[in-house]
């Protein structure tokens, strides 16, 4: 695999053309793409990839808190999703797998990207809204059958505290219309349009004609399907995660975002953020928390 590293991301090639990019402001992976060329994320063409705020689009990190933050207790001057998706990360290195080991040439080729963040690269301003000694490693990991992105949370303080995180990830789908979303049949979730109270998924797949927003909680079957005409699109695979949002800001919420274009890409997006944001989990010194997602791609 080819890394190439500039002032401001990280790409990786296999030499049979999937390729991954990472901004280091967030390190929010903002293009995926498989060996043909489709590109499987999407990204804002007005979203600000300067650092100026985060990324519309790609896997913004939300951590330590979703959403807008609780009115008391520590997570509660921070912004909306924290501070991940919205400090520069530092790139640790990469390490790769070349296939020759197994005696199968170059084709289980694989490459794995590592970022951190400490509280010690917080900004004084982020560090006295949310002061705990914390360790985040990302590895965002390109290999022939999709694109692994975990994330290790570490307790480096000596007191406990308490985080929620999620990959918030903006598929590229080609029809809204003719997208449908399986494997939360039967599941409960919090409606965030309707009335922010719980209800249960009673079709077995979801289609997407208005806004959606939705906390799919405590799921049982790991894999989350976004089907094209019927047919599998994308899969994505929770690991140690047991939530799911899916969003889709629809019409009136997309022209509201100023940072949202072209203004009818609601057509050609859907968020399927995999996490743990329902409830919180909680840390004590020393201790190491992992979760994330594994994404396959059908075209
Ligand atoms: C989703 C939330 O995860 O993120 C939505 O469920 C929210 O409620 C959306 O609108 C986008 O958030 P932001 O802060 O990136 O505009």
């Amino acid at each position: 695999p080819t890394v190439d590293i500039s002032d401001d991301r990280v790409t990786a090639t296999l030499p049979t053309g999937e390729s991954v990019s990472i901004l280091l402001y967030g390190a929010t992976v903002i293009s995926w793409k498989t060996a043909s060329g489709a590109e499987n994320l999407w990204v804002s063409e007005k979203a600000a990839l300067d650092g100026s705020k985060p990324v519309r689009g790609g896997i913004p990190i939300v951590f330590p808190v979703f959403g807008p933050p609780p009115k008391e207790g520590p997570t509660s001057k921070l912004p909306q999703h924290g501070f991940a998706r919205s400090t520069r990360w530092e790139f640790l290195g990469k390490s790769s797998s070349e296939g020759e080991a197994q005696g199968q040439g170059s084709g289980d080729e694989s490459v794995k990207l590592d970022f951190g963040l400490y509280g010690a690269g917080l900004d004084e301003s982020v560090k006295s809204k949310w002061p705990y000694e914390f360790g985040l490693v990302y590895s965002v990991t390109l290999g022939r059958e999709g694109l692994m992105t975990v994330l290790n949370v570490r307790n480096e303080g000596d007191e406990g505290w308490e985080f929620q995180m999620l990959l918030h990830t903006y598929l590229r789908i080609d029809d809204i219309s003719k997208t449908t979303i399986s494997g939360l049949g039967s599941a409960t979730y919090i409606d965030k349009v309707l009335d922010a109270t719980t209800h249960t998924q009673s079709t077995p797949t979801l289609s997407i004609t208005s806004e959606v927003d939705r906390v799919y909680t405590g799921l049982k079957q790991d894999t989350t399907s976004v089907l094209a005409d019927g047919k599998p699109r994308l899969d994505v695979v929770r690991d140690n995660l047991e939530d799911t949002v899916v969003w889709n800001p629809w019409r009136e919420k997309a022209n509201a975002m100023g940072d949202f274009a072209p203004k009818d890409g609601y057509k050609q997006m859907v968020c399927v953020e995999v996490g743990s944001v329902a409830g919180w989990q909680r840390l004590e010194p020393g201790e190491t928390f992992e979760g994330g997602m594994m994404m396959r791609s059908y075209v």
